[in-house]
C-alpha cells in the first residue's frame, strides 16, 4: 500500500527526492462519552485503519497538498506566509490548522513541503479521521522540523486546530487516543489531569466490531458545540452550590444531592450523562482488569441508554443496530462510539457468533433503514509516527 502511495505521489508531484512516510491511526472509544470536555474518563484505543502521508521537502515556502481520498479537490497550494482557514481549502484546513497551531507556539517551518495524504477511515464516521490527519501533521511536523514537541503535546496542538482554526470545540480524546495509542490496549485517560494508563484488551472469546451505521453526521455542525454549551451551563450553576471544578469530579450520589441547582431540564440530563457516564467507564476499566467482561458489556449498554436518552446523540439508524446488537446472544454489550449524530456503533461480541452478527444485523439493518451497514473486526495498533 505504502508503495502504491509513493508511485502516486511521485506521478501528482513530479519524480525525484527522497519520500518520507508517515501513519496516524484512527480510534474506537470502548466507553467513557462525551466525558473529555467535561473533566471525565475515556476510554479508546487506536485502530490500524488511519491516515498515512507521503512528504518530500521544498526548497520554497509552499506547501502543495493532495488526498487521494478527495481527488476531485486537486493539488491545494497554500504559502507558509498565508496560512488561513478557507472554506475553498476543504479538508486541507486540517493541516493548515495544525501548522498555524504550531507558529502560534514560536515553532517556525523554514521551509515547504509535498504532502499526499491518503486515510482507510471511513470519512464522517466517527473513527476520527481528522484528528488522524491533524496528529498525521504534527508528528510530520516534527520530524521535519525536529521540534522539540511530545506525542502529548501533538495531541494537543492537534486539539487546539480543530477548536480555534476548524471550529469544532471537540475534547482531547481523538487527537489523545491517536497519538498515543499502544497495540493491544486501550488508554484510560483522566482528561482533568491528563494522566492516563494503558490497559490490555484480552479478549480470548470474543471480538471488538464496529458497525458504520454509514448515515453521516458533522461534528462541525452546531450540535455537538450546543451540547457543550448545555454541560457548561449545568456545571456553572452547580458550582454555585458545590465546591468542582468539573462534571468529572461529582460521583453519582453527589450529583443527585445537587441537581436541583441546575435550573433547565435539558442541561440536567446533559450533566446526568456526563457525571453517570464518568462513573462507567471507572467501573468499565476495574471490570476489564478484573476479566470481568460480562459487567463491561452491561456498562456499555447502559452507556448506550445514557447517550440515547439523557445526552441525545444518538439517531434512528444507530438506534436500530444497538437494539438489534444487544437482543441477539452472543453480544456481550454494544453502543454508539464517538461524537454521534450517526456514525458507528461499538460491540463486543462472543468469537463464534461474530459471522451472525454481521450476516443478520447487516440484512435486519438494510430492510429496516434501507442502508448497507459495514463492519470492521478491530485490531488495537500503534499511536503515530514514521513509517520510513
Ligand atoms: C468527538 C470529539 C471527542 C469526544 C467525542 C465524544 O469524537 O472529537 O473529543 O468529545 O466526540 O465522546
Amino acid at each position: 500500500m505504502v508503495e502504491k502511495l509513493i508511485k502516486t505521489f511521485y506521478e501528482t508531484f513530479g519524480e525525484g527526492g527522497d519520500v518520507r512516510t508517515y501513519f496516524a491511526p484512527g480510534r474506537v472509544n470502548l466507553i467513557g462519552e462525551h466525558t473529555d470536555y467535561n473533566g471525565g474518563h475515556v476510554f479508546p484505543c487506536a485502530l490500524t485503519l488511519g491516515t498515512y502521508g507521503i512528504v518530500r521537502d521544498r526548497e520554497d515556502r509552499t506547501l502543495r497538498l493532495y488526498s487521494v481520498n478527495i481527488d476531485s479537490v486537486g493539488v491545494v497550494e497554500v504559502s507558509l506566509d498565508e496560512i488561513a482557514a478557507t472554506k475553498e481549502a476543504s479538508w486541507t484546513n486540517y493541516p493548515k490548522g495544525v501548522v498555524w497551531a504550531f507558529e502560534k507556539r514560536g515553532f517556525k517551518l523554514t521551509h515547504g513541503m509535498d504532502i499526499l495524504i491518503y486515510g482507510d477511515i471511513p470519512n464522517g464516521s466517527g473513527l476520527s479521521s481528522s484528528a488522524s490527519l491533524e496528529v498525521l501533521t504534527g508528528v510530520i511536523l516534527k520530524d521535519t522540523f525536529g521540534f522539540d514537541v511530545s506525542m502529548v503535546d501533538i495531541a494537543l496542538i492537534g486539539q487546539d486546530a480543530e477548536n480555534n482554526f476548524n471550529g469544532c470545540n471537540c475534547g482531547i480524546m481523538d487527537q489523545f487516543a491517536s497519538a498515543m495509542g499502544k497495540k493491544d490496549n486501550a488508554i484510560f485517560l483522566d482528561t482533568n489531569t491528563l494522566n492516563y494508563t494503558y490497559a490490555p484488551v484480552n479478549l480470548p472469546d470474543a471480538k471488538i466490531v464496529i458497525t458504520n451505521s454509514k448515515v453521516k453526521h458533522s461534528l462541525v455542525s452546531s450540535a455537538y458545540n450546543d451540547r457543550r454549551n448545555e454541560s457548561e451551563t449545568a456545571l456553572k450553576e452547580l458550582q454555585a452550590v458545590v465546591d468542582i471544578k468539573t462534571l468529572g469530579d461529582l460521583t453519582e450520589e453527589q450529583f443527585e444531592e445537587h441537581k436541583g441547582a441546575i435550573k433547565d431540564d435539558i442541561c440536567r440530563k446533559r450533566a446526568k450523562h456526563a457525571v453517570y457516564e464518568n462513573q462507567r467507564a471507572i467501573h468499565a476499566v476495574e471490570a476489564l482488569k478484573a476479566n470481568d467482561i460480562e459487567t463491561f458489556g452491561k456498562l456499555m449498554n447502559a452507556s448506550h441508554e445514557s447517550l440515547r436518552y439523557d445526552y441525545e446523540v444518538s439517531c434512528e439508524e444507530i438506534d436500530v443496530l444497538v437494539d438489534l446488537a444487544q437482543a441477539m446472544p452472543g453480544v456481550i454489550g454494544s453502543r454508539i462510539t464517538g461524537g454521534g449524530f450517526g456514525g458507528c456503533t461499538v460491540s463486543i461480541v462472543k468469537n463464534d457468533t461474530v459471522d451472525t452478527f454481521i450476516e443478520e444485523i447487516g440484512k435486519a439493518y438494510l430492510e429496516k433503514t434501507g442502508h448497507e451497514a459495514e463492519f470492521y473486526v478491530v485490531d488495537i495498533g500503534d499511536g503515530a509516527g514514521k513509517l520510513g
